[in-house]
């Protein structure tokens, strides 16, 4: 039998795990269960098995503080306790092919066809002493001159010398619709305010070519962050609102911000304070709306107001509601990107 390898060959062991086995990510309990057979001692197999036959220990040990395979194996083993009987096929198989990361592009291909910009943010915050494969390679990339890396920036064989990257382009769905009269509804709280950036940037320029300018579609942007400092794109959004004027509406949710004394706003509420807008926008007009960000709670927690929203358009009647929202699924108007 043979299998089609995605890695080039011959390659050094040390390069296979270096740039390309997925060696950074949490490990799983399935994988530790199948270690235990590989364990040095019967001390080590012990503490595997006591991980893995307790599903709230493993959890709470493994998952939550993120640990790898590798730093699962430093943290278990006694000190120069080597891992001898762990077959190179079993990494192989279990660590799996390194994956892309994908971040949103926050540019318009209007402004530079061969430029994009992305967004994103590392939590400092979190001490859990993870460094995943990409947020804080590029955090080193920019910081490449002053000899504290914690990432080798060269590559194999010294491909990315020079500042230099493996990216590509995805090609996405998330797009703003063709028909430039439609109004258009984005929530984005944190980075998922990414795309939006771009798609405002993308209206400007069409903007500034219309002959008749009353003619584009309102652009209602509702965004968020922990608190004023966290709030990201702040001048270009007053930049946007000297250009467009009345066709851009932006509402900024602050979930943390002493001025509201404790209360958390989320985007969800700047959408009820205008409930009847948006209901009118979305059933009379036939507007676009754009979510993007936090697949977990925020996108769950926007859909159901919308739902809400519709019902109170509809006179309180939560089947309408809920009938006005699926159509917009399906005729392509609710567009997420969410993960
Ligand atoms: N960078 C990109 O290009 C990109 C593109 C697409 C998606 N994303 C995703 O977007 C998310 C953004 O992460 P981030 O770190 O910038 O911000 P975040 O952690 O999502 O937080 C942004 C804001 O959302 C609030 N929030 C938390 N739970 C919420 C909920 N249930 N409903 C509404 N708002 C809620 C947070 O408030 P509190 O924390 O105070 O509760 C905070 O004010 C990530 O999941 C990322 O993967 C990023």
């Amino acid at each position: 039998m043979s299998t089609q390898l995605w890695f080039p060959t011959p390659v050094s062991l040390k390069a296979l795990v270096q740039y390309y086995l997925e060696i950074n990510g949490t490990v799983s309990r399935q994988i530790v269960g199948e270690l235990v057979q590989f364990a040095p001692s019967e001390r080590t197999k012990l503490e595997l098995s006591k991980l893995v036959n307790d599903k709230a220990l493993f959890k709470e040990t493994v998952t939550d503080k993120l640990l790898s395979l590798h730093r699962l194996l430093h943290m278990i083993s006694e000190k120069d306790e080597p891992w001898t009987n762990v077959p190179f096929s079993f990494l192989l198989e279990s660590l799996g092919k390194l994956q892309p990361r994908f971040y949103s592009i926050s540019s318009s291909n209007l402004r530079d066809p061969l430029r994009a910009d992305i967004v994103f943010t590392i939590d400092s915050n979190i001490n859990l002493n993870f460094k995943g494969v990409c947020s804080n390679n590029l955090l080193d990339l920019r910081s490449s001159n002053d000899g504290e890396n914690s990432y080798d920036l060269q590559g194999p064989n010294g491909r990315y010398q020079g500042c230099k990257l493996p990216v590509f382009i995805r090609r996405s769905r998330f797009k703003l619709p063709l028909n430039l009269e439609k109004p258009i509804i984005m929530i984005g709280p944190g980075t998922g305010v990414a795309p939006f950036r771009g798609f405002i940037e993308h209206r400007i320029l069409q903007f500034k070519k219309l002959q008749n300018k009353e003619k584009m579609g309102k652009l209602y942007l509702f965004c968020g962050s922990r608190n004023e400092d966290d709030l990201i794109y702040v001048e270009e959004w007053n930049r946007c609102k000297e250009i467009l004027g009345d066709k851009f509406e932006i509402a900024v949710a602050f979930s943390r911000d002493v001025k509201n004394g404790g209360h958390k706003v989320y985007v969800q509420d700047l959408l009820l304070e205008k409930e009847k807008l948006i209901g009118q926008l979305i059933v009379e007009e036939g507007c676009h709306v754009y979510v993007c960000g936090d697949a977990k709670g925020m996108s769950k927690g926007v859909s159901k107001t919308l739902i809400d929203i519709l019902s109170t358009h509809e006179g309180g009647d939560l089947k309408k509601g809920d009938k006005l929202f699926k159509g917009l699924r399906t005729g392509g108007k609710y567009h997420e990107d969410v993960w």
